[in-house]
């Protein structure tokens, strides 16, 4: 098994990248770290707790992290993921779990430094930009570090070039990738080019609820708002759960294929938020990204649909 850090921002599509991770034999969730993102960081760790207990899994320990991006004004995602960041399932809040005191930067320097565990990040880098500030070694201890976040020759989904996860906190986003870049290490960037790609649609929802009723259940009051949302902005029917695809990426390094590049993030003007992708090698620097541009969609639901059919 592998150990993972999950630094999220629940946030609809985290649950289920979430839900994912935990039916999965292959990885240890060894915490969840929350940021500041879709939802308030607080609200995050409540929608966290929601969906390990509606799992089982209230063992999993959850740490909060940053409120707020390293620079910008906080703007969350609260119109995309509904007033109380889970889609407006408005599920009761977990009783007797409170927030840890340990914060979740000590919680990502102590676990890390512990050797051999990844994060599979799924929201704005702020925490990890902090840990950076705080403990670089345990930073450059992570094993893998696979992120949800940015897009290369995709649009954006908050402007025409910035997704959302890196244009809530650019500063931060910055600061992790120009770290790996000075110490020679990659991050694997699941960005929009191949997150489009996974549209959870009606049928598939009808599939679900049919095969497994209690998570179909489940999985309808938490999207169902996601869905509206699409058809409104996007004209999609379904909705875009961007996060799973990082975690089956993190289980199975064959779902995604990409390119190595010199990637770097933007953090002012009109392309604030873009991820700048030198896939011809215009400023001759090594590679610090692995930048997915390619899915193998069918896989991606083999293992989704296996695993969360699995539970109960
Ligand atoms: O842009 C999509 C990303 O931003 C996803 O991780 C979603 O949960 C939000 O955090
Ligand atoms: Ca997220």
């Amino acid at each position: 098994m592998k150990k993972i850090i999950i630094d999220c921002d629940p946030g609809i599509d985290d649950s289920l990248a979430i839900m994912l991770a935990l039916q999965s034999p292959e990885v240890e969730v060894v915490g969840i770290t929350i940021v500041a993102g879709n939802a308030p960081s607080k609200m995050g760790f409540e929608n966290a707790k929601k969906v390990l207990n509606f799992l089982g899994r209230l063992d999993v320990p959850v740490y909060v992290g940053a409120d707020k991006p390293r620079v910008r004004d906080y703007v969350n995602a609260l119109d995309t993921h509904g007033s109380d960041g889970l889609g407006e399932s408005f599920l009761p809040v977990v009783e007797g779990q409170s927030i840890p005191s340990k914060s979740a930067v000590d919680f990502l320097k102590e676990t890390l430094r512990k050797g051999n565990v990844s994060v599979v990040a799924l929201g704005p880098l702020t925490n990890l930009a902090q840990l950076i500030d705080e403990d670089l070694d345990a930073f450059l201890a992570i094993e893998r570090l696979v992120s949800m976040g940015g897009n290369f020759r995709s649009h954006g989904n908050c402007s025409p070039v910035a997704e959302y996860n890196y244009w809530e906190d650019p500063d931060s986003a910055k600061v992790v990738y120009n770290t790996l870049y000075e110490n020679g290490r990659m991050i694997e960037m699941v960005g929009l080019d191949v997150t489009r790609k996974i549209v959870l649609t009606p049928n598939i929802l009808e599939d679900i609820k049919k095969a497994n009723p209690k998570v179909g259940d489940f999985i309808e009051k938490i999207t169902w708002f996601y869905f509206k949302f699409h058809w409104e902005w996007e004209h999609i029917r379904g909705c875009v759960i961007n996060d799973p695809l990082a975690v089956a990426q993190f289980i199975d390094p064959g779902i995604l294929k990409g390119i190595e590049a010199y990637t770097d993030v933007e953090t002012g003007g009109i392309s604030l938020g873009q991820t700048v992708v030198d896939s011809m090698g215009f400023y001759r620097k090594t590679s610090n990204a692995l930048v997915y541009t390619d899915v193998d969609v069918d896989a991606f639901w083999d293992m989704f649909l296996n695993r969360i059919l699995s539970l109960y």
